[in-house]
């Protein structure tokens, strides 16, 4: 094929195959990163979305409803339509993706939608996928408690914390490089104004405003020393002034698909 009918031919086979999965182009600035964020919709995704585009990076938003995202997101953000429990949305959606960020949740009142099928399988799926894509990294917000069989949450919500380390050893396993954030009890105060405070081992309890946890995930994904860690996230009492890699890079490593940091 003539180089130009084969450039022209590739561009509308793009344009096809982005309306064919549901992604619509956005106005991004040119040459950063593309992220897909599964989850967008949700408080800490939402928190999410708007950190990344502060930092200069392309947003995909991972979104089962594109007429309630796009209300949130306008054409700031590209979209693609899909199901964390539909492993196929979830291929399509990572064309041209760089890294992803998840910060989605199982709701309550739908069982189809529970956590056995979308904080484990769903997180399974974004993970093998994710591997498959070759992404450079994925950042999961999962949870304080996960490791807590007795904890009271899994007897209100449907094993909700063991569905989740369930999913968080899906991730540790899958290949892809990975970062996993634990935080605790998830408030909607103005983020920036205490100091995060790391801890391994799931111990203890706290409390983070999720614009926090969106300012962790998004530190996290450039730097290496966040690579290949599960730890926890609480606020402290100082004042925010803190770097974040020196926080990274005094975590330890885990152990192979154990979610224990090494000794
Ligand atoms: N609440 C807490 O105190 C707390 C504490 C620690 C950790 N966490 C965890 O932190 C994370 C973020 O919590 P949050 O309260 O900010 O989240 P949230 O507001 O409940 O948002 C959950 C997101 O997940 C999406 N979602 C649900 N099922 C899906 C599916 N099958 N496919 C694709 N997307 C799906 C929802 O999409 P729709 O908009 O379409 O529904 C929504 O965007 C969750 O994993 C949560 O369990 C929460």
């Amino acid at each position: 094929m003539h180089t130009t009918t084969r450039a022209r031919f590739s561009r509308r086979f793009i344009l096809l195959a982005a309306f064919a999965v549901g992604i619509a182009a956005a106005d991004s600035p040119a040459g950063s990163e593309l992220v897909l964020v599964a989850g967008a919709t949700g408080g800490t995704g939402h928190e999410i979305v708007g950190r990344l585009r502060a930092d200069g990076y392309r947003v995909r938003a991972f979104v089962r409803d594109a007429d309630k995202a796009r209300e949130e997101f306008g054409d700031n953000v590209e979209y693609a339509v899909g199901d964390v429990r539909d492993r196929a949305t979830i291929d399509a959606a990572l064309d041209g993706v760089d890294a992803m960020i998840s910060a989605i949740g199982s709701g309550r009142g739908d069982p189809a939608n529970g956590p056995e099928f979308v904080d484990y399988g769903g997180v399974k799926n974004m993970a093998e996928a994710a591997a498959n894509a070759g992404l450079r990294q994925f950042v999961l917000v999962s949870s304080m408690g996960v490791t807590h069989e007795d904890h009271i949450l899994n007897k209100m919500f449907d094993n909700v914390l063991q569905w989740k380390f369930r999913g968080e050893e899906a991730l540790r396993s899958s290949g892809v490089p990975y970062t996993i954030v634990r935080p605790g009890g998830l408030i909607n105060d103005e983020g920036g104004k205490k100091a995060v405070v790391f801890a391994q081992g799931d111990e203890g309890t706290g409390a983070i405003p999720r614009a926090d946890v969106a300012r962790v995930c998004v530190a996290a994904l450039g730097t290496p020393a966040a690579l290949n860690k599960t730890f926890e996230v609480n606020s402290g009492k100082s004042a925010a002034a803190q770097d974040l890699t020196a926080a990274f890079g005094a975590l330890a490593e885990d152990q192979a698909s154990s979610g224990v940091p090494a000794e």
